[in-house]
């Protein structure tokens, strides 16, 4: 069962994102939780959380780093970290309006501000589940309608990325498949 909290935070995400008018995204947060939880299945809340609000700074995107987005790529650091650093601190807005303990708030922002590149353990697990839901659920955007925005070899080089950047062997062989289907649709 998920406690009360995620369940609050997974309202917050909806919500959000259907303000933003980007209630087509809500799915792949909903599924990186729940790939966290096979990857570990006694994965603790503050894992859920960051796995569900990973992305919510896309809910609140500002302009600078939507233009960052289009200068830097969305595989550069100068892009991708503050995308993290941004949605760690609304996350942590939110947390604490809903009384969390602090043990949980520090938790889900060092979570949510590695969710990209990684680094201990627990950061690079919420990562992968992020590459699986990924590959599960946003393909087809990126194969259709993301390449008329951005071309073929971006597209590419963000699918490359989602997959290289997976820690675990357990992620990589299940998102494999999904992976080298969207390569050769995508003509390579
Ligand atoms: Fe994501």
């Amino acid at each position: 069962m998920p406690s009360k909290l995620y369940q609050q935070v997974e309202e917050f995400v909806e919500d959000s994102f259907t303000k933003a008018g980007k209630a087509h995204q809500i799915k792949h947060f909903k599924r990186t939780a729940y790939w966290v939880k096979q990857l570990r299945p006694d994965a603790d809340d503050a894992l859920l959380i960051s796995a569900v609000a990973h992305d919510i700074e896309r809910a609140y995107r500002q302009k600078d780093l939507l233009e960052k987005k289009h200068t830097a790529g969305f595989t550069h650091k100068e892009f991708f970290g503050p995308h993290q650093d941004r949605g760690a601190e609304i996350i942590e807005d939110f947390l604490k309006k809903q009384g969390a303990a602090q043990e949980l708030v520090d938790r889900v922002k060092m979570l949510v501000s590695k969710h990209e590149e990684g680094g201990n353990e627990d950061q690079n697990l919420v990562k992968d589940a992020d590459s699986v839901s990924f590959f599960e659920n946003n393909v087809e955007h990126f194969l259709t309608d993301k390449i008329d925005e951005v071309g073929k070899e971006k597209v590419k080089m963000k699918l490359d990325w989602m997959f290289n950047r997976i820690s675990s062997e357990k992620a990589k062989q299940i998102t494999r498949p999904w992976y080298e289907q969207a390569i050769k649709r995508l003509g390579y």
